[in-house]
């Protein structure tokens, strides 16, 4: 079975353009269909300024609305990155097969790293490392695919470069990934500046819909989110982003197609409300799910230790064989079961 493996930094508050965007793809598709791992990749939440208490609260946070998008823990592992050693475990070890040029040219790394210093702060280290740390969550489990945004394609072409130079050198060891690209998800672009990509780690605004949200305030949004200059609703992506992204977001929550519904609006005020009141529709089960999760914690707790411990398992003998393969002395007992072969 396809080994799928994808990860959420709980940098902000979840949004709709995660939720429409990947997550609701995870519990549609993925889960059914695949051996399929889902990561609250927290190590990664700490590479920019951060508060310790809120990165704490938005991991439980994030975990807590997976479940409630509808991942099945029968059906597929739900985990925290840090409760699993191997993560920073092979971390290292691909650190020694990276380059420091190659981790320069990343562009997410130039872009925030620029962001930072713009800021008056200093850039962290594990800002420049952080791709190989994500290819060892990929690695560490032999993962087939990475479903992931585009902005994450150069990420996960490093894991596949690293997986095969470490193979060509030190022996056949980890399975060399791909990056999916489901066509079916919607790109979710952000209300008011619709040439950009609705996340979460921007500095919240008007223009984001998070998944908790009450539905006054959801409506709200979209009812201010800018459109184009023209009256007619006709959708055309270069030169009509706003009227486009609400098109696709409706498309997206009602499963029509977004040119066709174009059609069928004579004004920019209908088309709103529409989409304002789809919305609310798809949040709905979601927060009412969260809030029943919410009412329960050591139900959440006790999902994610048991799929820490799960995912523990799956990786190890893949981390151990990394160190073995590129020259770590094994330690005492297992020493003593290899010379035993
Ligand atoms: N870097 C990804 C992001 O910012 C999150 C991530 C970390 C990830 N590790 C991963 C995604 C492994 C897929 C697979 O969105």
């Amino acid at each position: 079975m396809t080994r799928v493996f994808s990860g959420i930094k709980p940098t902000g508050h979840l949004t709709l353009g995660n939720y429409l965007g990947a997550m609701r793809r995870w519990a549609e598709v993925d889960q059914h269909g695949a051996d399929a791992l889902f990561c609250v990749v927290d190590l990664h939440a700490l590479t920019v300024d951060h508060d310790p208490a809120r990165v704490r609260r938005l991991s439980r946070q994030a975990a807590t609305l997976l479940l409630a998008a509808g991942l099945d823990p029968q059906l597929c592992t739900v985990f925290v990155q840090s409760h699993v050693d191997e993560h920073a475990r092979l971390s290292y070890v691909l650190e020694c097969v990276a380059t420091d040029g190659e981790m320069r040219r990343m562009i997410q790394y130039k872009e925030k790293a620029a962001r930072e210093r713009a800021r008056g702060r200093s850039v962290r280290l594990s800002l420049l490392t952080y791709p190989v740390l994500m290819a060892a969550d990929i690695l560490a489990y032999r993962t087939d695919e990475v479903p992931v945004g585009d902005d994450q394609t150069q990420h996960v072409e490093l894991a596949r470069d690293l997986a095969v130079r470490f193979n060509q050198r030190y022996g056949q060891t980890f399975v060399v990934p791909r990056a999916a690209r489901p066509q079916v998800a919607a790109r979710v672009m952000n209300l008011q500046e619709p040439a950009s990509k609705m996340g979460k780690s921007d500095d919240s605004g008007p223009g984001i819909v998070y998944l908790l949200d009450e539905p006054d305030t959801v409506r709200k949004k979209v009812m201010r989110a800018v459109t184009d200059s023209g009256r007619d609703v006709v959708y055309d992506r270069e030169g009509r982003p706003g009227v486009a992204n609400l098109l696709e977001i409706l498309a997206a929550c009602t499963g029509g197609d977004p040119r066709a519904l174009g059609e069928a609006y004579a004004s920019y005020g209908a088309l709103k409300k529409d989409t304002a009141e789809a919305v609310v529709e798809v949040l709905r089960p979601v927060q009412a799910r969260h809030k029943d999760l919410c009412a329960d914690p050591s139900y959440v707790e006790d999902v994610l230790r048991r799929g820490a411990d799960r995912a523990r398992a799956m990786a190890r003998p893949t981390v151990d064989a990394a160190y073995r393969a590129i020259g770590l002395l094994p330690a005492g007992a297992e020493a003593v079961v290899n010379a035993a072969r």
